[in-house]
């Protein structure tokens, strides 16, 4: 129907429905102080909907029903962040923080400075942009330079306006950056209802935000309950002059801010207010590491600046690791993929930091030998920002005294064959290759999200397709058919296509991924992409001696061998053609990850200085958009970037006619990429 025929009624109707809409949400998801009912908001809602079921060519972007929904994505485009997303210089030490402010007092050369002290957010940094007051594009930092697009995860969150509330249309362009958390008890009953299926648990709070804004598909992501505080803003309305009052600006138009916001005269000043942080976030219900302060006057920042890392006029104090008290049971040895057994301490549960610590790493035998640690020893264990949490000492006051030292085994505990210690290694390993652990082991890190991220393919499941015999390597999982996979526990026919669907889609995933997955040893997820980049396909690979691979920067002659060493076994060839008659690319350059980088396949060459960035940091900007950086000029390179001081480069750029750019053109021509 053209949109002339919608009566005026209806069309009011719908403009109404959908700003009330958006202000309850406001006052329920922003301020929490909701003033009607669940019942009465979701009676608005479903008029909405019928309305616009009704008329379909009325949905917009950013109506309140368009938060979730459409195919899930088969990927992330790129986002450029400019001005990048910087972190933040952080300290442990309250006199460091002091340290910090006269340093910038010295670049100011004035007497007294004031902060604004907000909750350091441990969660993930994602940058929102809108136009015209309408939510446009929201992307992850990923490096600081290039994040990835997750528009469609963030639109699900509700704290994020889809439109800003009415006068803030005003505004062209706003961009703001802030931390996407889940709340506690959500990740609390999330991470139960996933073991409760028998999937693996996050790690933290932090991972599972992370895990689920790297879904595809934002249905999940909606049932994720994941909340946003916005922190920064790189562009505000000129008649602002401080932090605070941008906050609250931003605050008023629609954003749930930072909820400490206070302003203190000097560092000194936030001191009272880290003491009093320092139990209090326990009680929150999301996690603070620390807390931030920030010059409260724009113009002071503007005059301070930023290091290429981190700001001069913010730095974050931390707060120390916390740490509790609770009892070993047990001492149990876990064999890896690559065989090496590692013991891990089964804890008395405690609640540490916002989660429940049930297990430690004790790292290696040396580890336990060396702090003497027992069974039944009460133990202090301290969660850092590291996901496994360690102990870091004993009680030995509390140990019983019949307790004895404790024999590292000498029988691998899932094959039973004998565990060795390799001339100057620290671990013991099971080196039977059939070892069932080390089949699991092997499968699990295929699917894993690095590399062919094959969702759903868990421990649980991996666990009884090898006990049952139904597979036997990676390979395999591309020959499961659906009933091998209905007739395992805790699995319908609704999760076994799910599973089916999965793996099918892995086998498009790119030449980096499945080098990383087939598990050389040496061969992580860095190596990956220096080979993938290095070379077109897992044959060509497979062909190379190990001359060709020292070649490549970053390959040192220990992985160069682990490789040729995969390649020359037997076994790992006939599953590396297993995979190939399933139907797995093997790479070939139609998949290049490069392919839709901007500066793919460009070659430049650096000379002189350059003043926004160091040698290093040209370089990285320019292979992170698909270029290559060279030590010399010849007729196939594409621009010389010049800066102070260039040197006989410059001459050898004339002579073969490459194209010469300063550094103002050098950020043009990334601009427009
Ligand atoms: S301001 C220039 N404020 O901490 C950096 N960051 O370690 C501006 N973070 O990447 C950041 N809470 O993602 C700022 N209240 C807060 C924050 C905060 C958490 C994150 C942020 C940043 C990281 C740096």
């Amino acid at each position: 129907m053209p949109r002339g025929k919608i009566p005026e009624k209806v069309e009011k109707r719908i403009e109404k429905l959908r700003e009330d809409i958006r202000y309850h949400d406001y006052l329920y998801y922003v301020l929490n102080q909701p003033e009607i009912s669940d019942e009465k908001y979701d009676r608005l809602l479903k008029e909405l909907k019928n309305l616009e079921e009704k008329y379909p060519e009325t949905v917009i972007p950013s109506s309140p029903t368009q938060r979730v929904g459409g195919q899930p994505l088969l990927g992330f485009p790129d986002v450029i962040h400019d001005p990048p997303m910087l972190s933040l210089d952080n300290t442990y030490d309250k006199e460091e923080l002091l340290g910090f402010e006269n340093k910038a007092l010295r670049i100011l050369g004035e007497g007294e400075l004031e902060w604004v002290v907000e909750q350091k957010i441990d969660g993930v940094a994602v940058a929102l942009t809108y136009e015209n007051g309408f939510f446009m594009q929201g992307s992850t930092r990923g490096d600081g330079v290039v994040g990835d697009d997750i528009t469609r995860n963030l639109k699900t969150i509700k704290s994020i306006p889809l439109c800003l509330l009415k006068d803030s249309r005003k505004y062209p362009y706003l961009e703001v950056r802030g931390e996407v958390f889940m709340p506690t008890r959500s990740f609390l009953s999330i991470n139960k209802e996933r073991e409760e299926k028998g999937e693996v648990p996050f790690a933290n709070p932090r991972n599972a935000t992370a895990g689920t804004l790297k879904q595809l598909d934002s249905t999940v992501v909606a049932e994720r309950n994941l909340d946003i505080f916005i922190h920064s803003y790189s562009s505000a309305p000129e008649s602002i002059k401080t932090h605070r009052e941008a906050l609250d600006f931003l605050k008023g138009i629609g954003f749930k801010v930072s909820p400490l916001r206070e302003v203190v005269k000097g560092v000194s000043g936030a001191m009272s207010l880290i003491e009093e942080w320092s139990e209090r976030r326990n009680k929150l219900n999301y996690q603070i590491d620390g807390l931030v302060l920030k010059i409260n006057d724009l113009t002071t920042r503007k005059k301070l600046g930023a290091t290429s890392r981190s700001p001069r006029w913010a730095v974050a104090y931390k707060y120390p690791a916390e740490k509790k008290k609770t009892k070993l049971k047990e001492i149990r040895i876990s064999i890896g993929r690559t065989g090496i057994a590692t013991p891990i301490a089964l804890l008395e549960p405690v609640f540490i930091s916002g989660t429940t610590v049930s297990r430690a790493s004790l790292f290696n035998p040396d580890e336990i030998e060396r702090k003497d640690i027992r069974v039944g020893d009460t133990i202090i264990v301290e969660k850092g920002g590291e996901i496994i949490p360690h102990i870091v000492g004993i009680v030995t006051e509390e140990r019983d005294r019949n307790s004895k030292r404790y024999i590292f085994p000498r029988r691998c505990p899932v094959c039973g064959e004998k565990l060795i210690r390799p001339e100057g290694e620290v671990d013991f390993r099971c080196i039977n290759l059939q070892c069932s652990a080390q089949i699991k082991g092997r499968i699990l890190h295929f699917g894993s999200r690095n590399g062919m991220n094959i969702e759903g393919l868990g421990y649980v499941l991996v666990d009884q397709l090898v006990s049952n015999n139904i597979i036997a390597d990676y390979a395999d999982i591309y020959f499961l058919k659906k009933d091998d996979i209905v007739s395992l526990e805790r699995m319908g026919g609704k999760s076994a296509e799910n599973l089916l669907s999965e793996i099918e889609k892995s086998k498009r995933q790119s030449l980096e991924r499945l080098i990383y997955s087939l598990g050389i040893p040496f061969v992580g997820a860095y190596n990956a992409k220096l080979l993938s980049n290095n070379f077109v396909s897992i044959d060509e690979l497979m062909k190379v001696d190990k001359e060709r691979l020292i070649e490549v920067e970053g390959i040192g002659g220990k992985t160069a061998s682990a490789i040729i060493g995969f390649f020359s076994n037997k076994k790992n060839l006939e599953v590396i053609q297993k995979l190939r008659r399933a139907g797995v690319r093997m790479g070939g350059k139609e998949i290049s990850k490069k392919r839709d980088l901007p500066f793919k396949d460009k070659r430049f060459v650096l000379t002189g200085t350059l003043k926004g960035y160091t040698r290093d940091e040209a370089k990285e900007l320019i292979e992170r958009l698909g270029g290559r950086v060279t030590g010399s000029v010849s007729k196939k390179t594409d621009w010389v970037v010049m800066g102070k001081d260039p040197g006989t480069k410059l001459d050898e750029a004339k002579k073969f006619g490459v194209t010469i750019i300063d550094e103002e053109e050098f950020k043009r021509l990334m601009k427009q990429k």
